[in-house]
């Protein structure tokens, strides 16, 4: 990971499918792209049977037309190795390399990601076409980069995944005794005598082994890593040095251990769908732009978003042009280097014929179209915003809050004490109480460097290995500050329980034994003494070396602690053992923060809906106001807004809907006028 991707300026265009028109639309693309100030296409990604229609014929001339127009307009590409979809005479001559479903259905072609990622003829045909694309094409003055696959995460439970996990598994414990330790097979006669015996999670009587479900994820997590590096390596061998990405995505499901992937990247991308169309669309857009620099360890690139819709349970909901404008300088503001989008123009056919586009089905005249001609104009005056800052991070955020793969999985394994609780919406809730509070948070690599982190937040990290326990304990003693919630800390790696009382991992560390975890029932709601309200989680629990912050007050937990602090070293471990509200979340959080002496990048903003973000760039402060509100704001500050030119000195109107991006001297503070 480089965590320097700078190509100049900011990237707007999105994946662009020129195999699926002729080339007059082709030309009138590259006319409308030109039109909107578009830079950038992301193309090839299912090319595969356009570019080998049969084994080992490969037909390039049309892609060459292609980029040959691109280069003439100077519009600039990621290309990608297509993949994610083999074409059917590659399924047909190999049936071996489809994937195998738990429940032993082999998937047949017909739509996309259908293949066996273990499978040696997969594999070697992909190393195939990344060497060529990389010889044809590495050397392009327009590739800006290597768009490699497309979203990684078809998982496969066939005999190819069983004979690779067998060796990933004798790899990790070397001896058969380890691993039926490490999955406590004495459990339901389970035991195995051989790696031979094991099998990849498929479907059985009753529940599954979670320890087996989890090295099954991590497995085939580094299984598509292996294959990513296998294509990075076919194109570095044939001498292209151009950067390399692939693109992740958020929010419906979790296939990678996206840090370990950032390794390999030359800088990160997502694919980012909202999934509410409601005022949380914009606290989501923060979620996914502060986990992809985070992963990325710097700027980032948004591969797609929707231009035109939200699909919120199985309906398109509108996304007005301000709307996406005001989202696409969301992700600009914490680390993107781009607004890419799925797709430029509008399918007429196949299966996602009614996904937006820039370039709908109604053509140029239109509010989608005539909504990216504005975006474009915007992010062309918002071009020095893409240089990078000489040294320290794009964003400043004290706060950090751990994100890890593993705590995903854990909650994914089933019969937890609750099955309410998912990963993702847990992190979203933490992620969103510091959101509406206007303060910037980094996500954090488990045993990272967290010393910048003045508060450091566990949400629901189930998990935790005894090196990861060591690293808390570190940053606490070192003065930082931890918060650690329900439903962390309870197992290590192996996902066994570590008993003694809970969190058993981090209960030394938090001074309180946990006797019992106790769901509520559906919609049960219940006051802490300190006034915040829970749902779904509680516990039966003791302060044995801690303050208690609050206590419960229902039922026979009455004057039972709740939340618990305790002193190590120079720092604080606080025990949160109830699942608040999102609004106790926010109150909680927010005054935690405070104490600590962590505010907003702009006070006052939030409460007002005006989003404010700072961006450090070359030599200079990019201060991003977004205005989701519906009242005109006004923001004083020593700069000037790059959209419209204006000086912020004597204060800057930001109508409700709109944008500013004010260019001040580092460091310098703005203010809102009252
Ligand atoms: C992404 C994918 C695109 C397109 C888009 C819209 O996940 O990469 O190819 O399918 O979703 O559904």
């Amino acid at each position: 990971m480089s965590g320097s991707f700078a190509p100049g300026r900011l990237l707007l265009g999105g994946d662009w499918s020129p195999e699926q028109w002729d080339p007059a639309t082709w030309d009138e693309d590259v006319e409308l792209l030109r039109e909107v100030r578009a830079n950038t296409v992301s193309l090839g990604i299912f090319s595969w049977s356009s570019l080998e229609p049969e084994e080992g014929r490969f037909e390039t001339a049309w892609l060459d037309e292609v980029l040959d127009r691109l280069d003439m307009a100077g519009i600039g590409y990621f290309l990608s190795t297509p993949t994610a979809s083999p074409p059917p005479w590659f399924s047909l001559a190999h049936p071996d390399a489809l994937p195998v479903r738990p429940d032993g259905v082999r998937l047949t072609h017909g739509s996309r990601d259908t293949y066996a990622v273990s499978a040696p003829a997969y594999r070697e045909a992909s190393r195939r076409i990344a060497r060529l694309l990389g010889e044809r094409y590495g050397d392009r003055p327009g590739l800006r980069g290597w768009h490699l696959h497309n979203e990684y995460g078809t998982l496969d439970h066939g005999p190819h995944a069983a004979r690779a996990f067998r060796a990933w598994l004798r790899a990790r414990y070397g001896t058969v005794e380890a691993l039926n330790r490490a999955w406590c097979t004495a459990f339901w006669s389970q035991g195995y005598s051989s790696f031979a015996e094991v099998e990849p999670p498929r479907a059985t009587q009753y529940l599954p082994n979670p320890s087996q479900a989890i090295d099954f994820r991590r497995f085939s997590s580094d299984e598509m890593r292996a294959a990513l590096r296998e294509q990075r390596e076919e194109i570095r061998a044939a001498g292209s040095q151009a950067p390399v990405t692939t693109n992740y995505m958020l929010p419906t499901w979790n296939h990678l251990e996206q840090w370990s992937w950032a390794d390999e990247l030359d800088v990160v991308s997502l694919d980012h769908y909202l999934d509410t169309a409601g005022p949380d669309a914009e606290a989501h857009v923060a979620y996914g732009s502060d986990l992809a620099r985070s992963w990325s360890g710097g700027p980032w690139v948004l591969m797609e978003q929707n231009a035109t819709g939200i699909k919120v349970d199985g309906r398109t909901l509108a996304k007005s042009p301000e709307r996406m404008l005001r989202h696409s300088l969301g992700y600009i503001a914490r680390g993107s280097q781009s607004s890419l989008f799925f797709q430029w123009r509008q399918s007429a056919g196949g299966a996602e014929q009614w996904h937006g586009a820039l370039v709908p089905h109604a053509g140029r005249d239109s509010r989608a179209f005539r909504g990216v001609r504005r975006l474009g104009e915007v992010l062309e005056s918002l071009a020095p915003v893409a240089a990078l800052p000489e040294e320290g991070p794009l964003v400043e955020a004290e706060v950090g809050l751990l994100w890890h793969a593993d705590g995903w999985w854990a909650l994914e394994t089933p019969d937890l004490p609750s099955a309410q609780l998912r990963y993702g919406e847990e992190q979203r809730a933490t992620h969103r109480s510091f959101h509406r509070a206007g303060i910037p948070t980094d996500f954090v690599r488990p045993l990272a460097d967290v010393s910048r982190y003045r508060l450091l937040v566990l949400t629901c990290q189930y998990p935790l290995s005894d090196a990861e326990v060591t690293w808390l304990e570190e940053y606490v003693e070192g003065g930082g500050h931890l918060v650690v919630t329900y439903l962390s800390g309870l197992a290590d790696e192996h996902l066994h329980v570590a008993t003694g009382g809970y969190p058993g991992r981090l209960r030394e560390l938090l001074g309180v034994r946990g006797e019992e975890i106790l769901p509520l029932p559906a919609r049960e709601v219940v006051t802490l003494d300190d006034g915040t309200v829970a749902e779904e989680w509680t516990e039966l629990l003791a302060a044995t070396d801690a303050e208690v912050l609050a206590r419960y007050t229902h039922a026979d937990l009455a004057g039972l602690p709740a939340i618990t602090r305790a002193r190590r070293g120079a720092g604080t471990a606080t025990y949160v053992s109830a699942r608040w509200t999102q609004e106790s979340r926010d109150t909680w959080l927010r005054a935690a923060a405070q104490e600590l002496g962590i505010g907003p990048t702009l006070p006052g903003a939030a409460e007002r809906g005006l989003e404010a973000v700072r961006r450090r760039g070359h030599g200079v402060d990019h201060l991003f106001l977004l205005h989701h509100g519906d009242r005109t704001v006004r923001v004083q500050a020593k700069g000037t807004d790059l959209v419209s030119g204006a000086s912020a000195a004597p204060g800057l109107a930001v109508p409700a809907g709109g944008v500013a991006v004010l260019s001040l001297p580092p460091g310098t503070a703005a203010r809102l006028l009252p």
